[in-house]
């Protein structure tokens, strides 16, 4: 297995807490996002039917102990696609509903110096 190589997305000033922005590296399209001051890198396209899944709706994760209860939990946050609405860990890439049947790529992303960069 070869070791990621690594490829400077934008400059941080670009992407601020709550934004994201579409890239291109080596042919793929990679959704980049800044989620409270930590980065993820997530591939543009939908496991179930290929939709642009990075123009999705990113939120906190939740979870419930039962009806009317419910907390936001502080691990990774979730990308909903915008065609049928699979949820997505965006650290792991694992759907939450069928996460032996679909799962995205993700990819290593940070901040270093003054660039956000992935690891591909
Ligand atoms: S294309 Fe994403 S859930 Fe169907």
């Amino acid at each position: 297995m070869r070791e990621p190589k690594r490829y400077v997305a934008c400059p941080v000033s670009e992407l601020q807490p709550g934004t994201r922005k579409i890239v291109t590296i080596r042919g793929r399209e990679i959704g980049v996002f800044n989620f409270h001051g930590k980065f993820y890198a997530v591939n543009n396209s939908c496991p179930h039917h290929q939709a642009p899944l990075c123009i999705g709706q990113v939120t906190p994760e939740m979870g419930s102990a039962g009806i009317g209860d419910y907390e936001l939990k502080d691990g990774p946050p979730i990308l909903s696609c915008p065609w049928h609405s699979y949820e997505f860990n965006m650290e792991t890439g694992a759907n939450l509903g069928f996460p032996d049947r679909y799962r995205v790529k993700t990819y290593q992303a940070k901040a270093e110096g003054d660039d956000v960069v992935i690891y591909i």
